[in-house]
């Protein structure tokens, strides 16, 4: 693939923001929030300007914070809409909301290790989702992000064309089945979600269009015959993994990255095993994709 067909300028919002520090991370995605401490909560202005900033830029990352409670957390998810309960992971003991995010010496998976959309089986998947780590390797450990909008931007005209109005099929049974048994979750009998999907997904908010496929769910494009389908598909997913629309986190403790699951597809990578590294997820439900 030609490096020039991936190549385009972003316009970020110029907006003056009162209440917290924006950065930008990289040139195209991703800003780092700085002047506030999640940890004790978000007030109306704060809010206003950390959901602006979100939509702007996709992904957020709050840097030197403390520990978030966990139902500080929670409180801070719900502000932005209702949470989302994982159709697999157990939740925290006292706090289902949280998806505790947890790979050890012990450890026979780590979470997100293939690139993904959260949970973009469900009907409804989730709008987007906090994570705050707490405990970290001494190196590694790192979270890669892409961009969405950028992948369908990119792609040519008549491809664009051809894909709007398809549906990708996205399915979770090969991902979840028996994946939470060392943490006590039986799964004899459970269905597990699928859902189809607009390929070319209208942003609820900001009405742009980005590439809804990811590696780990999507398993075809539900209008076109097999073979058709996996040549597509296999073509759009390195289109959307393609380093150019890529940026890459390392987390310092107490991070908390806050990302937008309709417009950016993540990766976590597990290269720090048998060390270990843990945090707190939470996920806000979101609308059905359009
Ligand atoms: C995930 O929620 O997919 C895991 C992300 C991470 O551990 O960095």
């Amino acid at each position: 693939m030609s490096d020039v067909v991936t190549k385009r300028v972003r316009e970020r919002d110029k907006r003056n923001y009162r209440h917290i520090e924006v950065r930008p991370f990289a040139p195209n995605l991703g800003a780092e929030i700085r002047g506030i401490d999640l940890a004790e909560g978000l007030n109306e202005e704060q809010f206003e300007e950390v959901h602006h900033a979100f939509l702007d830029n996709q992904i957020l990352f709050f840097k030197e914070q403390s520990e978030i409670p966990p139902a500080t957390h929670i409180e801070i998810a719900k502000m932005f809409g209702e949470l989302h309960f994982h159709p697999a992971a157990p939740g925290m003991d006292g706090y289902p909301e949280i998806f505790e995010i947890h790979a050890h010496a012990k450890s026979k998976i780590a979470n997100g290790e293939f690139w993904h959309s959260d949970v973009s089986c469900d009907e409804v998947p989730p709008l987007g989702t906090m994570l705050q780590i707490h405990i970290l390797p001494e190196c590694g450990g790192d979270t890669m992000f892409a961009d969405s909008y950028a992948a369908w931007e990119t792609l040519s005209e008549p491809m664009r064309e051809m894909l709007d109005g398809l549906h990708g099929v996205h399915e979770s049974e090969h991902v979840y089945r028996g994946r939470y048994s060392d943490r006590g979750m039986e799964d004899e009998g459970k269905v597990y979600p699928s859902a189809r999907h607009p390929i070319a997904r209208t942003h609820p908010e900001t009405g742009r269009k980005a590439l809804y496929v990811n590696r780990a769910f999507t398993t075809g494009i539900a209008e076109l015959a097999p073979d058709e389908s996996s040549a597509i598909l296999a073509l759009l997913l390195a289109h959307a993994e393609h380093v150019d629309f890529q940026i890459r986190f390392r987390w310092e403790k107490n991070d908390m990255a806050f990302w937008d699951n309709r417009c950016a597809m993540h990766r976590a990578l597990w290269d720090y095993w048998p060390a270990e590294r843990k945090g707190n997820r939470v996920t806000i439900k979101g609308d059905r994709p359009s």
